[in-house]
């Protein structure tokens, strides 16, 4: 079994030019699209991502639901809902953890082995970017462990500053 450092890759890029099998989208609870990487990545795939979107019926936060990626080099489009961030006394860590849990679970039961993920939450929803980074490894490295379907996880940061926070929390978590 490949050993877990070598099953996560930090990049820092556009997540819509990702040829992993699933692409996870920030979205938000009514999945109908806005700004950010949930705009990005609607306006990459096309109009027929809206579409199927529309016929979800929305998403609780924490939760994810998976469509079709359309014109996107991806296959899926798992789109999860982080938590807005309201000073952190509202379990907004575990409704990121269960984002990025949830949104592995969904790769899992489509039969996506790779997974790029944006910092979820991170924007829009002013999560603090070092603690998202955090929840985001610590998450996804206990889920590699109990999960050997999945055969590599990308972060795909947007900004150096979000990059470093990924290597830093890659480090603290694998020792690296
Ligand atoms: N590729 C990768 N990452 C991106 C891209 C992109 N093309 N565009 C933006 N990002 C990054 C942002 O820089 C940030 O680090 O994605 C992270 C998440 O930011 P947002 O897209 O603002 O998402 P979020 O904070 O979860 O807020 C969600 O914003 O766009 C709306 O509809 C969305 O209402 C929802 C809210």
């Amino acid at each position: 079994m490949k050993d877990l450092k070598s099953k996560i890759t930090l990049v820092t890029g556009d997540i819509t030019k990702e040829e992993s099998d699933a692409i996870v989208n920030a979205a938000n609870s009514t999945l109908l699209g806005g700004g950010g990487v949930d705009g990005a990545i609607h306006r990459a795939a096309g109009p027929e991502l809206l579409a199927e979107c529309a016929g979800l019926g929305g998403c609780i936060p924490g939760e994810a639901k998976t469509t079709s990626a359309y014109k996107l080099p991806a296959k899926f489009v798992i789109h999860t809902v982080g938590p807005i961030w309201r000073g952190g006394s509202y379990n907004e860590e575990g409704t990121l953890a269960n984002a990025y849990r949830n949104s592995l679970a969904e790769a899992v039961r489509v039969g996506a082995k790779t997974v790029a993920f944006p910092a979820i939450s991170t924007g829009v929803y002013r999560f603090p970017a070092d603690l998202a980074a955090d929840i985001a490894v610590r998450t996804i490295i206990l889920f590699l462990k109990q999960h050997n379907e999945i055969e590599e996880v990308r972060l795909v940061c947007f900004s150096n500053e979000s990059t470093e926070h990924h290597r830093k929390a890659l480090e603290k978590h694998l020792s690296l």
